[in-house]
Formats: C-alpha cells, sequence, structure tokens
C-alpha cells in the first residue's frame, strides 16, 4: 500500500489551552530522556553567537541548546501566545531568562530585519508551516552572509514499527492523536527535496534519521 497524502494539521500553530498544557508536559519528558534534538542543531556547527529558534514552543529544545552555549542569546519566534508564556515560564525555571526572548510572529513574514542572526534553528515545527519555502527565503533574509540555519521534524515516510514506537512512546497517552496527525503532516524525504530545490540556499542538505529529518544550510559569505 502507498504512502498517504500529507494532511494538514494546522496553519495556526499549537493555540488551545489544554492542548498547549499537554504538549509542555510531552515535550518535559522528552527533555527528561535527553530526547530533545540539540546535538543535531551542534552538528551542523551552531554553537553560539545570536541565534533564532522558529516554533520553540514551550521551549526546552532551545532552552537545553542555550544552556550548553554559553555566550550565546536566543530569540524564539512562536505563533502561540499560549506557548509563549509557557516558554517564558521555562526560561525562567532554567534561569536564562536573560539570554533568551520571545517574540510572537509567523515565520512565513518574520518581524525582524535583514542579516541579523548567525544562525536559525527549529524543531518538530517545519510540519506546520502553511508555505516552507517562504519560511526558508525568510530564514535567509534574516541571516548574517555565513549563517547557518538547521531544521528537524518528523517524516511521514517512517516504516509501521517507527510510527508505532513513535505512537505509544508519546506521553501523557492525550497526546499520542496529535502524534498520528503531527506524522501525518509531516514531509517525506523526497518532499523535503523538492521544497529544498525551490529555495534560494545554494549550500543546503536534507538528512534522513530513524524517525525524522533535517534540513540545514549556509548562506554564502
Ligand atoms: C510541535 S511544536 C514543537 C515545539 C518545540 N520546538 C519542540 O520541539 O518541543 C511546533 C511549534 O511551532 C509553532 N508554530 C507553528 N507554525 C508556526 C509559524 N508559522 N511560525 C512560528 N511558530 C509556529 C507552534 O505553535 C508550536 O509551538
Amino acid at each position: 500500500m502507498g504512502l498517504k497524502q500529507r494532511k494538514i494539521e494546522t496553519n495556526a500553530g499549537i493555540q488551545n489551552e489544554l492542548t498547549v498544557e499537554l504538549f509542555d508536559q510531552f515535550a518535559r519528558g522528552m527533555r527528561d530522556k535527553g530526547w530533545n534534538g540539540v546535538e543535531s542543531f551542534i552538528k551542523a556547527g551552531i554553537t553560539g553567537g545570536r541565534v533564532l529558534e522558529i516554533g520553540p514552543g514551550p521551549g526546552y529544545v532551545g532552552l537545553e541548546w542555550l544552556k550548553s552555549a554559553k555566550n550565546a542569546t536566543l530569540t524564539g519566534l512562536e505563533i502561540s501566545p499560549a506557548m509563549i508564556r509557557i516558554a517564558e515560564g521555562n526560561a525562567k525555571e532554567y534561569n536564562l531568562a536573560h539570554r533568551v526572548s520571545y517574540t510572537q510572529g509567523n515565520c512565513m513574514s518574520m518581524p525582524f530585519p535583514d542579516y541579523c542572526y548567525d544562525a536559525v534553528f527549529s524543531n518538530g515545527s517545519l510540519h506546520e508551516w502553511e508555505d516552507p519555502i517562504l519560511a526558508l527565503r525568510e530564514i535567509h533574509r534574516v541571516l548574517k552572509p555565513g549563517g547557518i540555519f538547521c531544521i528537524s521534524d518528523l517524516r511521514r515516510d517512517v516504516n509501521l514499527l517507527t510510527k508505532g514506537f513513535l505512537y505509544f512512546s508519546a506521553r501523557p497517552k492525550e497526546i499520542r492523536p496529535g502524534m498520528l496527525t503531527s506524522l501525518s503532516a509531516a514531509y517525506t524525504i523526497k518532499e523535503a527535496e523538492q521544497l529544498i530545490a525551490s529555495s534560494n540556499f545554494q549550500e543546503i542538505l536534507v538528512h534522513k534519521d530513524f524517525c525524522g529529518l533535517t534540513v540545514s544550510g549556509r548562506k554564502p559569505r
């Protein structure tokens, strides 16, 4: 049986207060297991400077990265005000509120000037972006020359066993239907390769891993 067509999950991010609360519990659990995706950002060369995170949600991924990047500052661009409230509380818990700020906005039209970030990263948000090509153009615009970006997300072309693993390891269990809708909205490797072919980055790569994909690249100097 062939892979089903991509099914849009949301174009407005995660806004519902109850879902935001459940997602915070889920993401905290992932953080506690050490499954936070930070390694791929470090591997891509994002280790410091003035950095932008797209779709930080409750903030754990960016906060874990910031903890390891001693002289960095982080801006989280998040479409959902409810997520920003949670992320700000979590930043205080990490004692990192002086190095991170959250801005409400949409990554398809970023409220930032050109050439202002050394690096951009994002985890688990790509599948919710209404127009990823436009988002890649915005990433290109806000990056300084030589700047790096790294976007990690689920992928829809995982095998059934991996899908089952992702479903049953998602806790609290109320979040599990959301895991399935996110997987249905995620891109396949082939689709991600088609997206990057339309971007204005010259050096850009798609990497496949066990349950997801990573798109990374550099803006020419
Ligand atoms: C599934 S959550 C992932 C949160 C976090 N990055 C993590 O890995 O735990 C996706 C987040 O992206 C945000 N988001 C979705 N579309 C967005 C957009 N166009 N611009 C900015 N944020 C967006 C959602 O509101 C949500 O908080």
